[in-house]
């Protein structure tokens, strides 16, 4: 059997085992530095590759795909695929191959977290103690919403989502959904839920789906949970509903750009945790995501179907 040795773009260094499997087929290139290549690096490095395996960070963009003559395939290391050109690479007959169902679990376990947190106001409390103002165990001080009894919003019915409403289920919470395609209308889930946690794709349709008309239908007690993509929230709508007590608190694991500055407007705003894009981030999931993300390259490289196509 003639084997074919391919050129493999890696936008990162990937600490994990995976990674050998890759290198002893195939010519690994791997981008030396820290933060991701800017986009003139990109379409330098990919040039002369067959193979790209990318990250969230990295916008595989028509450009960057018209830049590489010889692609074969994408293998985005992520469950969303929002930073690749599906149609371009399609265009261009590319597989695209994602990391689907390994890290559901762990994404809604942060989501659960976040809305703990939220909940039960842990950063306060913490930074409380920390700053030496805890005085004593005061009746009234300190206090956060029940999760027992309470409704909780789904948007999204993806598996994140039904992973979220699993956990729920152990939280004595009451679960609404609101998708595309089934649920209730996403105004009356905003009207009805004290938390609403996303779980929604980003999409041309979902882009700023939680604007100042979404935020306005809320509770002005209830909470926001955004472990999707940051796009979804129109985070000048969001920090102005946080400052005008429209809704009571948000958590992100996700922001529009990220790193989010830290001079970011947002960050001004009250009742408002925002976290470094860690739901997929426990040491088994991002390893199994490295292991998909190169099966899927292996596959496609061989002229196999990837098993975890787009
Ligand atoms: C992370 O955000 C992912 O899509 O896997």
């Amino acid at each position: 059997m003639i084997r074919c040795v391919a050129r493999i773009f890696v936008t990162r260094e990937l600490p994990f085992e995976a990674l050998d499997r890759l290198r002893a087929e195939h010519e690994l290139d791997v981008w030396e530095g820290e933060l991701p290549p800017d986009p003139q690096a990109l379409r330098e490095r990919v040039a002369g590759a067959d193979a790209l395996l990318s990250l969230v960070t990295d916008p595989i963009d028509a450009a960057v795909i018209a830049a590489a003559p010889n692609l074969k395939a994408i293998a985005n290391m992520a469950v969303g695929t929002d930073n690749v050109d599906l149609e371009a690479a399609a265009e261009r007959g590319i597989p695209v191959g994602n990391t689907p169902d390994v890290l559901t679990d762990a994404t809604a376990d942060l989501a659960f977290a976040l809305l703990l947190a939220l909940a039960r106001r842990i950063p306060q409390g913490a930074a409380q103690v920390r700053d030496g103002e805890w005085r004593t165990w005061e009746p009234a001080a300190d206090l956060g919403a029940d999760l027992a009894g309470a409704t909780l919003g789904i948007v999204g019915r993806g598996r994140i989502g039904a992973a979220v409403a699993r956990r729920a289920e152990g939280f004595g919470l009451e679960v609404l959904y609101s998708s595309r395609s089934s649920g209730v209308p996403l105004e009356e889930l905003l009207e009805r839920s004290d938390f609403v946690s996303l779980h929604a794709p980003l999409t041309p349709e979902t882009r700023h789906l939680v604007d100042d008309d979404a935020l306005a239908r809320m509770k002005p007690t209830a909470l926001l949970v955004n472990t999707s993509r940051g796009g979804v929230v129109d985070q000048a709508a969001l920090r102005r509903a946080l400052i005008g007590g429209t809704i009571a608190g948000a958590a992100l694991d996700v922001t529009d750009p990220e790193p989010l500055p830290a001079d970011d407007p947002l960050l001004e705003a009250p009742n408002l945790l925002v976290v470094p894009h860690v739901g997929s981030a426990t040491v088994r999931t991002r390893a199994r995501m490295a292991e998909m993300a190169v099966e899927n390259l292996l596959a496609a490289l061989a002229g196999r179907e990837m098993p975890y196509g787009v």
